[in-house]
C-alpha cells in the first residue's frame, strides 16, 4: 500500500508508469458508454472515502466516477458534516475511517493535515488539494501535454499569475520529468521560496522572470490558474487583481510562445481575468482534454496506490 501525497517523495518511475497506466486505461474505454464498468473492476468490492473540506466539481465528480468504472463504491463526505469539522482529531478520524473504507481521498486546507490522516490511516491516502499542492492535477495535466505534443522532458513550461499550490506541484515535477520551468508573476506572490530552492538545489532548471513577455518567450506550454485561490483572503480580491493583470494569458501574450505551444488551465477559471476567453477556447487550449484526464489518472493513482 502507498499513499499519493505530493509528487516529490514519489520515485519518478512510479510517476511515468501512472501516467503509463492512465493512457492504457483512457485507450481501454473508448467506444465504451459513460456508465460501464472497466473489463478487470480492479476496484471490485472496494469502497473510498471522499473528503472534502473544500468544495470541488472535477475532483468530486472524477473521483467518484473513476471509483464506479473500476467495479468500487464511494462515500463522498464534506468535512463540515463529519465530527472532524467539530473537534474530532484527524488521526482518531484516520483510524475509525480505516476500519470501513480500503481508500481516503482527502481535500483540506493545511498539508500538516493531510499528512497528519496519512500517519494514522491504515489504508492509502490521496491528496485532492491542500493550500500548498494539487499533485493529481499536475499527473493528468503532464498526461494531458504527453497525449498532445510527446515527452515533456527539456520542454519549456511557464507559469503565468500567482504562485500558488498548483504551482507549487508543478516546481516539484519539473524535477521528476525533467523539464524546465519558468514562473512569471508580481514579486509579492511569487511562489514560496523553499520549492524554488529545493528545486534548484535538485538540479532542476527553475527560474522567475517578472517580464511576462521575455518569460513566456519559446514556451512549449503555458499554464495560468485562478487569481484568488479557495484558501486565500477575499478582502485581498482588489490588491490581487491590479497586481496580477499585467501576467494575463491573452492573445498578445501568447503570441510570444512557440506557434504550437498548448494552453492549460486546471479549472474552475474566472474567464476573462487570469486567461481570456478567446484563449480558452481557443487552439492552444487543452483545458477540457485537461478536465478529462483527471478521471484516467486518478484511477491510475488508485490502483497504483492499492497495488504498490
Ligand atoms: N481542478 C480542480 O481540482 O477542480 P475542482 O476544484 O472542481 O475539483
Ligand atoms: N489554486 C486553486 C486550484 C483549484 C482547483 C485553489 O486552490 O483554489
Amino acid at each position: 500500500m502507498a499513499n499519493f501525497l505530493d509528487i516529490k517523495n514519489i520515485e519518478s518511475s512510479d510517476l511515468k508508469k501512472i501516467i503509463q497506466t492512465a493512457l492504457e486505461l483512457k485507450k481501454s474505454r473508448s467506444g465504451l458508454t459513460k456508465g460501464a464498468f472497466d473489463s478487470d473492476r480492479a476496484l471490485d468490492g472496494h469502497i473510498v472515502a471522499l473528503i472534502f473540506e473544500k468544495p470541488s466539481t472535477r475532483t468530486r465528480v472524477s473521483f467518484d466516477v473513476g471509483v464506479r468504472q473500476m467495479g468500487g463504491q464511494t462515500i463522498v463526505l464534506s468535512g463540515n458534516d463529519m465530527q472532524l469539522g467539530h473537534g474530532e482529531t484527524i488521526a482518531d478520524t484516520a483510524r475509525v475511517l480505516s476500519r470501513y473504507v480500503d481508500l481516503i481521498m482527502l481535500r483540506t486546507y493545511e498539508e500538516a493535515t493531510l499528512h497528519e490522516m496519512a500517519q494514522f490511516a491504515q489504508v492509502p491516502v490521496i491528496n485532492g488539494l491542500t493550500n500548498f499542492s494539487h499533485p493529481c492535477q499536475i499527473m493528468a495535466d503532464i498526461m494531458t501535454y504527453e497525449e498532445h505534443r510527446g515527452s515533456i522532458k527539456g520542454k519549456k513550461i511557464v507559469w503565468s499569475g500567482d504562485g500558488n499550490n498548483v504551482f507549487n506541484s508543478f516546481a516539484q515535477a519539473a524535477e521528476k520529468f525533467d523539464f524546465n520551468l519558468t514562473f512569471t508573476g508580481p514579486e509579492t506572490l511569487k511562489p514560496d521560496s523553499k520549492v524554488i530552492e529545493r528545486a534548484q538545489q535538485n538540479g532542476t532548471k527553475i527560474s522567475i522572470e517578472h517580464n511576462p513577455i521575455l518569460a513566456i518567450k519559446d514556451a512549449d506550454l503555458v499554464v495560468t490558474d485562478t487569481w484568488i485561490s479557495m484558501h486565500d483572503l477575499q478582502s485581498a480580491r482588489e490588491r490581487r487583481h491590479n497586481q496580477l493583470r499585467p501576467y494575463q494569458v491573452n492573445r498578445e501574450l501568447l503570441s510570444h510562445a512557440k506557434s504550437n505551444a498548448l494552453f492549460m488551465h486546471c479549472l474552475p477559471a474566472h474567464r476573462d481575468e487570469e486567461a481570456t476567453s478567446e484563449v480558452m477556447d481557443g487552439k492552444h487550449s487543452v483545458i477540457f482534454d485537461e478536465a478529462e484526464n483527471r478521471l484516467h489518472i486518478q484511477k491510475a493513482i488508485m490502483r497504483w496506490c492499492l497495488e504498490k
